[in-house]
Formats: structure tokens, C-alpha cells, sequence
């Protein structure tokens, strides 16, 4: 008998699948939509401690094999995101994001996801494109260390630093994580890239750079987690390029406990969690796994 459940540390989901985070999650409706839609979790868009209304259009655009972003992290403010949490937290577990410059930026708001009743947080030490946040703190692996220690003591829930592929120090940074007492390291974020416009002679983004997601990335995505893998003892969430039970499955055997799909929602549908689903099974089924934890790095051996 074949079982999807699957644990990361401490949380127990009965679906490996999580919505990551920046897709079908700003809202409480959409993320209740996405636990309906065969997802295990949800991972909120990623919340500051104040209203940011981030970059200008264009901040987003198609290129082949994914999408290339620059949205510039806008969300609503810790304060109001409350309302999104009260609709969505009864309804399946939240991971709340966040983003700030520094360790008090992130204890306080990972107090209020912890306040508002997130089963976890997700630190992003990762996005490519945000002046003063993202992967500006966290690829420094001291920095690192100081956030998820910081906020470590500033909450009970379990910690996640989501950490970036545009680092040739990967390893040394998640070990900086799991030193800090960090409870998982999510891997990948997106790749820093632009993208230039003939017609006009410039970059096409508002913002110049953006973050490249979608099926382009897996590969790399996954050589992450597997890197990571060999030097960590925490566990791992898997993402970047995941479009199919395949894809999920190559991410599990690299090393994940569990995987987040992003663009796939926006290529595949909001149907992407429920066909993962139904096809890691049959696969786990003929393949003789019984278990996602029987499947975790196998790649290994
Ligand atoms: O621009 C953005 O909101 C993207 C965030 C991220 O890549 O983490």
C-alpha cells in the first residue's frame, strides 16, 4: 500500500506537494483553492513588515521554458495579511514567507505567522532582484547563521530558509542554516536573468533583472538539493521546475522530503498537484516504494 504522506521534521503533511511561495497564495480564497486542488501546504507570497507595492510593469514575462520576474516582493504588510491567514489557516497548513533586511526584520515578522497560526516559516535569503533583501542577506553565510538564530529564538514554530542557486558557497550557506538551528532549507529560488527587447534596445523589466522559473531550472534545482543533501542532515523541500510526477520524483530521490511547485500552476493549471499525485503513486506502486521517505535519496546509494 502506497502512502504520499511525508515529514519535514516536526510537520507531518499527507501530501508531498506544497504551493511555493509567490503563485496562488497572496490571497486566503486562492491558497484555500490550492489545498482543495490536491496540495499538501501552501507557502503565503512572501510578507514585509510593511505595505510594498513593488516594482512597475512590466515585472513579468514568458520566455522559453519558464517565466522571468520581477514582481519586487509586493505585498499588503505583516498587519494586514492577518486577513489572509484567518480565511486560509482553518482550512490546511500554512507556511508563512518573509522577507526583511535583517535578524529584527525577521523575528517579528515570523512572530506574527506564528501569531496568525502558520505551521512554519519560510525565511527568503533568495530573491535575485530585491535591493536590500533576499539574496543580498543570504548569501552571506554569517548573515545567515545571525537571521535564523535570531529567529530560531523568537518563535516555536519550525524554521525553513529558502535558499538561492545563484551562489557557487551553497553548501557552506545551508550549513550555516542547520548550525543556526534552522528546521529545513527549501531549494531553489529563482535564477537571477534578463531578458533585452530588440525593438526597444533594453532590458525588457522595469527592474532590468528578474528570476528565472519553470522547467528550465530543474536541472539545476536539482543538482542543488543533492549537493545539499551531502552536506546536510536537516531536511530539504525541493522546488524549481516542477511540472510533473517525474520531475517531483528526480527532486525526492536528489534528496527532498517534500517539493514546492510554482510555475506549473500557471503552465500546467491548478489541476498540477492532484496529477503529481495520482502518478508518484502509480509509479511508488509499480517501483516498489512504499513511502516518500523510502524514496528520499535514493540517488545516493
Ligand atoms: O519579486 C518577487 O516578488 C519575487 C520574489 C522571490 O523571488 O523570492
Amino acid at each position: 500500500m502506497v502512502s504520499l504522506k511525508t515529514e519535514i521534521g516536526s510537520i507531518s503533511l499527507e501530501r508531498p506537494g506544497i504551493v511555493a511561495s509567490g503563485i496562488m497564495d497572496e490571497t486566503g480564497p486562492s491558497m484555500v483553492r490550492m489545498i482543495e486542488s490536491g496540495a499538501g501546504a501552501v507557502v503565503t507570497k512572501s510578507v514585509g513588515l510593511e505595505p510594498n507595492a513593488g516594482h512597475a510593469n512590466p515585472c513579468f514575462t514568458e520566455v522559453s521554458g519558464g517565466y522571468v520576474n520581477a514582481m519586487g516582493l509586493p505585498n499588503p504588510g505583516i498587519e494586514l495579511f492577518k486577513e489572509e491567514m484567518d480565511v486560509a489557516v482553518p482550512k490546511g497548513k500554512i507556511v508563512g514567507s518573509i522577507y526583511g533586511a535583517g535578524p529584527e526584520d525577521f523575528s517579528k515578522l515570523a512572530g506574527r505567522m506564528e501569531d496568525y497560526g502558520a505551521c512554519a516559516v519560510e525565511l527568503n535569503l533568495s530573491c535575485p532582484h530585491a535591493k536590500g533583501y533576499g539574496m543580498e542577506v543570504g548569501t552571506d553565510p554569517a548573515m545567515v547563521k545571525a537571521i535564523v538564530s535570531a529567529v530560531k529564538s523568537a518563535v516555536s514554530i519550525p524554521v525553513w530558509a529558502k535558499l538561492t542557486p545563484n551562489t557557487h558557497i551553497l553548501g557552506d550557506i545551508g550549513m550555516a542554516v542547520q548550525d543556526a538551528g534552522g528546521d529545513a532549507v527549501v531549494a531553489i529560488n529563482t535564477l537571477k536573468a534578463m531578458v533585452i527587447c530588440p525593438e526597444i534596445g533594453r532590458p525588457l523589466l522595469s527592474n532590468k533583472f528578474g528570476g528565472l522559473s519553470g522547467a528550465a531550472v530543474k536541472p539545476v534545482g536539482v543538482r542543488a538539493v543533492y549537493d545539499l543533501r551531502t552536506v546536510l542532515d536537516i531536511p530539504i523541500v525541493g522546488v524549481g521546475g516542477i511540472e510533473t510526477w517525474r520531475d517531483a520524483a528526480e527532486y525526492i530521490m536528489a534528496g527532498a522530503s517534500a517539493f514546492q511547485v510554482g510555475s506549473a500552476i500557471g503552465t500546467v493549471g491548478t489541476d498540477v498537484f492532484a496529477r503529481i499525485n495520482d502518478g508518484l503513486s502509480s509509479f511508488m506502486e509499480e517501483y516498489g516504494y512504499s513511502s516518500i521517505a523510502d524514496m528520499t535519496g535514493v540517488a545516493h546509494d
